[in-house]
């Protein structure tokens, strides 16, 4: 429920402008919800109303999380430019509470129509990858192009999870035609999370067709009924320290500008 306190609203009117849906209306008695049933509760209203003046759900704007201090654009750009795939893992399992940690800050990445229908899958321990590893290769052995990931699986390898001591999986049920996008960005948000958070990851790719095509990796996996893990990351502590960044191909770009007539 969107809820206005009269007592502190000043009619700027700013709530009604930045709502995507247009749920207030702005009148000469003041602000008024006008379409509370087309609220996404994406708490724009909230979160820019400067007299706290707008709640959702009943939920007190003066007990929301205030503003942090965001970190320069050079230590931003930084982390996107350091951050690697890790595929050399220590022995070591990742602390449940320094993952838990990183996916409470992923809830904050957006999801279309703010639906926040992104769901975890966190599977731990090499033996229960391994098993879920032998059930996307099986999926795999009727390709003839992915031979040599069967092989090498085949032969003790584990091309699927790099020995990762963990796989975090992000599932959605589909219904949304950008469900893969939603968990695609909460995939590659707690990618870059992880290195400040002394871990790494590495897309894992072949899972994450694997469990797309079949129910067999799914239940491997242990996914809940009805929920497809649509991204996903092997996580762990990187043995491996990288040193240098890497060269990219330029930003290709097409402007399109306006032109006058
Ligand atoms: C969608 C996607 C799927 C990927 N799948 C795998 C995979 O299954 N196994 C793997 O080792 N790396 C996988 N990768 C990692 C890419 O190979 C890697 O991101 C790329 O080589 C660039 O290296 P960097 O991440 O260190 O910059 C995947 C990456 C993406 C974005």
């Amino acid at each position: 429920m969107i809820h206005i306190e009269e007592s502190r609203c000043v009619r700027c009117g700013l709530c009604a402008r930045i709502c995507p849906l247009r749920c207030f209306r702005v009148t000469d008695e003041g602000v008024s919800v006008h379409h509370e049933d087309r609220c996404m509760r994406c708490g724009q209203c909230v979160a820019a109303c400067p007299r706290a003046a707008v709640s959702l759900d009943g939920v007190n704007p003066d007990s929301l999380l205030p503003l942090s201090p965001l970190p320069d654009a050079e230590r931003l750009a930084a982390l996107i430019r350091q951050r690697r795939s890790v595929r050399a893992f220590r022995d070591e399992p990742v602390p449940e509470e320094t993952l838990r940690r990183a996916l409470d800050v992923v809830r904050y990445a957006p999801t279309g129509k703010n639906l926040e229908n992104v769901s975890w899958l966190v599977i731990e321990g090499k033996a229960a990858l391994r098993r879920v590893a032998d059930r996307v290769v099986d999926a795999f052995r009727p390709e003839p192009r992915l031979a040599g990931v069967t092989a090498s699986h085949d032969r003790g390898g584990d091309p699927i999870f790099r020995g990762a001591p963990c796989a975090a999986f992000a599932c959605a049920s589909g219904a949304y035609d950008l469900d893969v996008v939603n968990c695609s960005i909460a995939v590659a948000t707690l990618d870059l999370l992880l290195p400040t958070l002394g871990l790494g990851g590495c897309w894992a790719g072949y899972a994450m067709r694997a469990a797309s095509m079949s129910p067999a990796v799914r239940e491997a996996m242990g996914a809940e009924q009805g929920m497809t893990p649509l991204a996903g990351l092997m996580v762990g502590a990187p043995a491996v320290e990288f040193r240098r960044v890497p060269s990219r191909r330029e930003a290709r770009v097409r402007w399109v500008k306006e032109t006058l007539a």
